[in-house]
Formats: C-alpha cells, structure tokens, sequence
C-alpha cells in the first residue's frame, strides 16, 4: 500500500517507520527531519530498533492509497488544505483532540476514518525517533458502525506489525482517549512531571476530575462514556506510559504551541454545564501559550 504520513512528528514517524517495513511510505514533514531521512534513512530505537527507508517530502505527494495524518490538531486545517489535491482512496487521523476528522472530511473526497493511537515515541534528533511505548491503534468509521474501508486500511497496519483494532464504537473510543488526554496532557505539562506522577501524587484527583468531566460532556452529547470508564482508562494509560513525558509536556519543554484548545479547550466549549477544572487547566496553559509567543 502506498501510505502518505502527512506530520512526521514523533508519532508519525514511529507510525511511519513501522509501516515503511511492509508499505511504501511517504513521511510528509518538516526539515531538518525529513532531509535527514532522506539521506540516511530513518533509524528507531527503543522497544525495537531498526532503521528503514521511506521516501520523506515536506510536501504531500499527488497520490496515496492512505493518508495517515498525525499533525498537531491546531494544524489540521492546514493537512487537510494540502490533501485536498492528493488522489486518496482512504484518510485515517490519529490525532489527539476531537473534531480533526470533520475538519477533513469537509475538505477530502475519500472516507476518513478516526483513530486512537497508545504507542509512545520521541523525536530525538533529525531522522531518528525514540519508540519509548508498543500500544494500540483503534480505527474505524469516525460515527461508529462497521467500515469495509476501516477493514482494508486495519489489515494493512497489522500487515506490517502495528497492533491494530477495527473498531465499531470509535465515538465511545474518542472521548475515552479525549478523556485521558485531558487528564494528563495538560496537568503533567504544567506540574512538568512524567505521566507516572499521576498515579499516586498530588495532581491524581485533578486528572481524575478533568477525565470525569469530559466523560459528563460525552454523555450530555450520546456518547455512553461512565465517569468510571473514564478513571479507569486515565489510570491503565498512566501505568502504561509512567516513564513518558506527554506529548504537551515535550511542546512545553521545547517552547512550541500545545494542542491544549483541541483538547481542555474542546470539553469547555462542548460543555453544556460548568467543567471547572478542564477550563481551569485550559485557562493555565494559554496563559502560558501567551507568555512564550509574546517572549516572556
Ligand atoms: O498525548 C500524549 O502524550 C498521549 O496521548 C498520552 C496517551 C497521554 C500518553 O502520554
């Protein structure tokens, strides 16, 4: 299958990396990353290591059978712009924060399926990315049902070693792993610890309390989500990912702009009652957003 990966971050290219040992894979990205790639492949280290050779662009290519899009939400419109020229028969996102699949669907002519993605990965330096957590990619048609095109595309992952579910209940799956990152992302960026000090420490009740205010939202908009469900899933992803730093504390560390409006940001707009603790971190994190963008 020829796989466009459209945000060759640290999940795309783990993603990318993984599917280029069945698949012929395009990495679309930014540079330094994706001239490094091109000139000495892309090497992953960690839970396994390996080094493959994908074509990598910083631009998307004219045709794929899949685009795989793992860019930050806040540049989902930006994907979906670019992929809108590209002959596609499939899109699947595996992006964090919810509404990135109506975003592309409004823009592309082929089914976009959602996904949820566990694995952990860093980018480590220019053409190499850390694989620091095997984990789970959930997909299937983004307002749940089965999907012969979910299908295809979940047997092409499997194929090249992805753990892979075709799943019929992807709303529930969403908000579940909205849920979790709402929990963790944002309290572990502004506590800056790694997602294990959520198990036992001081920020725990408030990880618990964003995740069972998301789960509130969920169920005011159809979605069975219980508030228990939704612990449950924060603390078996907190166990599983203890050593990793999340994907908000690395923009924190680094300076960049966070995906807090997709996620935080998403459970107060969608809220039809208040969801204090998701505004509050929300709040927290913007002002810290504003500090960096206006140098201070
Ligand atoms: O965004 C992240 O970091 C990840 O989605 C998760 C699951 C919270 C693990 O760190």
């Amino acid at each position: 299958m020829d796989i466009a990966v459209v945000g060759a971050g640290s999940l795309g290219s783990l993603l990318g990396g993984l599917l280029a040992r069945e698949h012929d894979v395009t990495l679309v990205g930014r540079e330094p990353h994706v001239g490094r790639v091109r000139e000495r492949g892309l090497r992953v280290t960690g839970v396994e290591s390996f080094c493959v050779e994908p074509a990598a662009a910083t631009e998307v290519p004219d045709a794929a059978d899949l685009a795989l899009v793992a860019v930050k939400s806040y540049d989902t419109a930006g994907a979906a712009a670019a992929l809108a020229d590209c002959a596609l028969d499939a899109c699947l996102s595996v992006q964090n924060g919810l509404g990135n699949e109506a975003t592309l669907a409004d823009a592309l002519d082929c089914p976009v399926l959602a996904g949820t993605c566990t694995y952990g990965a860093r980018l480590t330096e220019p053409g190499t990315v850390a694989y620091t957590g095997r984990g789970e990619v959930a997909l299937g048609a983004s307002e749940g049902g089965p999907s012969q095109v979910a299908e295809r595309v979940g047997a092409a992952l499997d194929a090249a070693g992805v753990v892979t579910t075709v799943a019929e209940d992807m709303p529930t799956r969403l908000w579940g792993k909205l849920a979790v990152n709402a929990a963790v992302n944002a309290t572990t960026a502004l506590a800056r610890v790694e997602n294990g000090a959520l198990a036992d420490g001081p920020a725990r009740e408030v990880a618990h309390d964003a995740a069972r205010e998301t789960a509130r939202v969920a169920r005011e908009r159809g979605v069975d989500l219980a508030d228990e469900r939704a612990v449950a899933l924060v603390e078996s992803v907190v166990a599983d990912t203890a050593a990793n730093r999340s994907s908000m504390l690395q923009d924190v560390a680094d300076g960049r702009r966070t995906e807090v409006d997709a996620i935080n940001g998403y459970v107060a707009d969608a809220a039809e009652s208040p969801v204090p603790v998701n505004e509050t971190l929300a709040r927290l994190v913007r002002a810290w957003e504003r500090g960096v963008s206006s140098g201070g």
